[in-house]
């Protein structure tokens, strides 16, 4: 199977490539990524080493790079990471999160049935649902809850699914839509809430908590995300949305708290800060039907995963550095300068 992942620079779909790669030698992997700020090619270095694996810098909007590349390649699979991911970003500048998630979105839509995939998987997000109270912990997303967005990015994502369904209804393209909670992990790129704070509290830099830390995220090893959606691009029925998440609601101010008892820091460093604009209150995934339906569990619960994703920063301390220094951005230069 050939299977194409965009986005596949960045945290989660670097992950899923080295989840391919190891769990599915026999596939081969094509990476279309744009390398935006959010986009590092050294978290690819040692994918690149296999011969299995194939890297490709472009964007997912120029249609006319998609159509040579689906061209040049015949994928089987298409799996849509690439996206605009940052909510704060969106809020300061909706533009590009329009242009890529939705634009890029029907994109790669149009060459996957021009040259007839057998499955183009949309990488979602609960985000579509909006928000669930906090004074209700009875209640979860489902896959029939309605979209309901409030950030310009997950109205972008909402609207990148809509169009994915229309595909599938009027051009019966055979596609799935997973939707996912908060993920964490290695490669989580430094600007998102558990990465930032370790590499802040490491510097005993202030932490700034939105507003009194009292948001729910319901908190997923990145890991058990990229097994999910392995399972819904080899089992799961076309046409269907799977909600994935492992019931590991936090507040940010208890995650927080964690990351500096497990660095041997003081609670001095959190800094209550200025809420995000609309921000969302709990997000909470029912994960019934991809449990029911494919037979998926989450392997790893916060408490351990929260422990090995610090260790991880701890020991790839050079990765988030030239992230944070800006070095990260010349190693595509430096990597492809003589080919
Ligand atoms: P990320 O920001 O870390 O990575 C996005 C990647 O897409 C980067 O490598 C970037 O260079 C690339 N990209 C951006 N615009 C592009 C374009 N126009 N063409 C080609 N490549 C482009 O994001 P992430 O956290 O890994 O999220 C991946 C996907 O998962 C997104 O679709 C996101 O909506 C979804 N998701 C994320 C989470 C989460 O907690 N991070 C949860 C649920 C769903
Ligand atoms: P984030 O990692 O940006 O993910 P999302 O907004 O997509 O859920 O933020 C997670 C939570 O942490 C969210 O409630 C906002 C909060 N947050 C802070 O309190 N401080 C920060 O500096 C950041 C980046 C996020």
């Amino acid at each position: 199977m050939k299977i194409l992942v965009t986005g596949g620079a960045g945290f989660i779909g670097a992950n899923f490539v080295y989840f391919q790669l190891q769990n599915h030698p026999e596939d081969q992997i094509v990476c279309v990524d744009a390398l935006t700020y959010a986009g590092n090619l050294e978290t690819l270095a040692e994918a690149m080493k296999n011969p299995q694996f194939k890297f490709v810098k472009a964007d997912i909007a120029d249609r006319a790079a998609m159509d040579e590349l689906f061209a040049a390649e015949t994928f089987d699979v298409v799996v849509n990471f690439a996206a605009e991911s940052h909510v704060d970003r969106s809020i300061e500048n909706p533009e590009i999160f329009l242009k890529t998630n939705i634009m890029g979105t029907q994109v790669l839509m149009d060459c996957s049935r021009k040259y007839q995939v057998s499955r183009y998987h949309q990488v979602s997000t609960d985000e579509v649902y909006g928000d669930l109270p906090l004074d209700r912990p009875d209640l979860f997303f489902t896959e029939e809850t309605p979209i309901h967005t409030s950030s310009p990015y997950s109205a972008s994502k909402a609207s990148a699914d809509l169009l994915v369904q229309a595909y599938h209804r009027t051009f019966k393209l055979p596609v799935t839509i997973s939707r996912c909670s908060n993920n964490y992990g290695p490669y989580h790129f430094p600007e998102k809430l558990i990465p930032l704070m370790i590499a802040r509290a490491l510097a005993d830099q202030s932490l700034p908590v939105y507003g009194k830390g009292e948001n729910v995220r319901d908190w997923l090893y990145v890991e058990d995300h990229c097994s999910a959606i392995d399972l819904i691009i080899r089992k799961g029925r076309v046409g269907e949305v799977y909600n994935i998440g492992g019931h590991n609601e936090r507040t940010n101010l208890e995650v927080v708290q964690t990351i500096l008892r497990e660095l041997g820091k003081p609670e001095s460093l959190i800094n209550y800060v200025t809420d995000r604009p609309g921000h969302d209150q709990r997000y909470a995934i029912d994960p019934a039907k991809i449990s029911s339906e494919l037979g998926w569990t989450p392997a790893t619960k916060f408490d351990d995963g929260i422990k090995k994703t610090i260790q991880w920063y701890l020991d790839n301390r050079s990765w988030w550095e030239h992230i944070l220094s800006g070095d990260y951005q010349n190693y595509y230069a430096q990597m492809y300068a003589n080919r």
